[in-house]
């Protein structure tokens, strides 16, 4: 193993899309921002300068972090922002995972602009568990807006409902073709037919899920969430903000151009968006003027497609890579989750009520000093341990919204002893939208043995559970008005968040975190912090 070093300068460039300009933050000045490769066991050392008007923290979206939350990145959970002018160096190690991640920024919406790819080879020598491909191709996803997304929060925020959708999706910083606009081509993958290439396919978007297709070509997903699965051949895949997929792809034609589509599914209700972002996949020898083969994607409510995709997956469980679910159960935790409304006399939008995220009816509430640090340097009344493993209220969907789900403000966190197992169900609670709430848990993987629509029965559901081969990823989709069931091994002290990675819910209040304990054992504590982190 070795050390990679790489420097992060966090700057402002103007960029035009979609016929318009506007200047936007991001790292080094690129759209996607740059990939970072390291291999399993390497230590990676990011240095973050912060040359922008704005605080900045950087996260390593699915990076176990095993013991050194300090490098994690989320503002005011691990760590303090980094002030303007600020620098601030992430050292990690890669422990245990290969596979496609994001790094991605982690404070109000700057990640719309500050994001990309975080390749982790397998050790030096050591083969993937699929056919070596003749190339890689990485492709981010992501949304582009025409306003400052800045101001798209203040606007959710103030009460009212949906804040504006993004103006278009983009692969790999293009949207494609736009009407109105001829001045944009579209991102172009070239192959040659005969051979195949693994797609890294990254979602990136702030608050959209996402199919992705291919016109003529199947594709073959072997791994998600930096975990390897059987594989399994499709036409259609389903990506979730915070999400990862790698496929291969074999050009299997002769020659011809193919559109390559992401297209959202579940938008909410209140702000239909249609956009669908294009690229083309171009054999090598054909003319620039052929026309493009093209495909049609998935209409936005195709739940049957996405269903297919979700439940195809299953972890490899090989020899060499065993499904290591846990068998016994040390908390059995049950938390809803969703959208609600409170009363809000003072807002200036939406009639005297705010939209509100939560967790078994807590709103989290940020605080202004870091979790970790609260912790690690005993700070009291920063956070309080009352979480509750249950809702407050008996929880009954019926289809209807129920009259129970008035929210409390805290910062309240659920304690955990060090490798304590966990078997945690998530109930959506199905208000207002009809969006799947993409749960994303930090500093652990955990495995998705269940899941299922309307009420979880614990009698009858948990008999169904695979404890076998349930596939193992860091963020998870809850089924609007339905519920997943996961579990994961408390094996990494720290602070960690967990959070709907649709941006617009975080920042509604959909997220808690979990303070796992430090253990007896020699390598079973927190590492001490860096004489860099940043102060609040
Ligand atoms: Cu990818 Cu807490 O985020």
């Amino acid at each position: 193993c070795r050390v990679r070093h790489y420097k992060f300068n966090v700057v402002t460039r103007n960029a035009t899309k979609l016929c318009s300009s506007k200047p936007v933050v991001t790292i080094n000045g690129q759209f996607p921002g740059p990939t970072l490769y390291a291999r399993e066991d390497d230590n990676v050392l990011v240095k973050v300068v912060n040359h922008v008007q704005y605080n900045v923290s950087i996260h390593w979206h699915g990076v176990r972090q095993l013991r050194t939350g300090w490098a994690d990145g989320p503002a005011y959970i691990t760590q303090c922002p980094i002030q303007p002018g600020q620098s601030y160096v992430y050292n990690f190690t890669i422990t245990g995972q290969r596979g496609t991640l994001l790094w991605h920024a982690h404070i109000f919406w700057l990640r719309a602009t500050v994001h990309g790819a975080f390749v982790i080879l397998p050790k030096l020598g050591v083969p993937y568990p699929f056919p070596k491909p003749h190339k890689e191709v990485i492709v981010v996803l992501a949304e582009w807006w025409k306003s400052d997304t800045e101001a798209v929060i203040n606007q959710a925020m103030q009460g009212g409902l949906a804040p504006n959708v993004s103006d278009a999706h983009t692969i790999n910083g293009h949207p494609g073709p736009v009407p109105n606009c001829s001045s944009q081509g579209g991102f172009t993958l070239p192959v040659q037919s005969g051979k195949t290439y693994l797609l890294r396919i990254i979602n990136a978007a702030l608050n959209e899920e996402l199919f992705f297709k291919i016109a003529g070509h199947k594709l073959t997903i072997v791994e998600v969430d930096a975990t390897y699965v059987k594989p399994v051949k499709l036409d259609t895949i389903l990506i979730a903000p915070g999400q990862t997929t790698n496929a291969l792809i074999t050009a299997d034609q002769n020659s011809g151009k193919y559109m390559v589509a992401a297209s959202p599914f579940m938008d909410s209700p209140v702000a239909v968006d249609n956009l669908t972002a294009t690229a083309t996949l171009h054999y090598s020898g054909t003319l620039a003027s052929t026309p493009t083969t093209l495909t049609t994607p998935p209409p936005q409510n195709a739940t049957a497609v996405a269903n297919k995709f979700i439940n195809s997956l299953r972890s490899l469980n090989s020899k060499t890579y065993p499904a290591q679910v846990p068998s016994t159960v040390d908390h059995k935790l049950f938390f809803t989750m969703g959208l609600g409304v409170n009363p809000c006399p003072s807002c200036a939008a939406g009639n005297g009520s705010r939209v509100v995220g939560a967790m078994n009816n807590v709103t989290f509430v940020m605080p202004t000093t870091a979790l970790l640090q609260a912790h690690y340097f005993n700070i009291s009344g920063v956070y309080t341990t009352d979480f509750p493993a249950n809702p407050p209220h008996v929880f009954n969907y019926t289809g209807t919204p129920p009259s129970n789900l008035q929210t409390t403000n805290g910062t309240k966190l659920f304690r955990l002893s060090y490798n304590d197992t966990v078997e945690l169900v998530l109930q959506d609670t199905g208000i207002i939208a009809p969006e799947n709430h993409p749960l994303h848990l930090h500093g652990f993987n955990f495995y998705a043995v269940g899941r299922g629509l309307g009420n979880y029965n614990p009698k009858n559901d948990s008999k169904s559970f695979n404890l076998v081969d349930p596939v193992e990823r860091n963020t998870i989709g809850v089924p609007s008005g339905g519920w997943v069931a996961i579990r994961f091994r408390a094996d990494n002290p720290g602070v960690w968040f967990m959070h709907c990675h649709l941006e617009v819910h975080t920042t509604w209040g959909l997220k808690m975190a979990f303070l796992v304990n430090n253990g007896k054992g020699p390598n079973e504590s927190i590492i001490p912090p860096p004489a860099d982190l940043p102060k609040c």
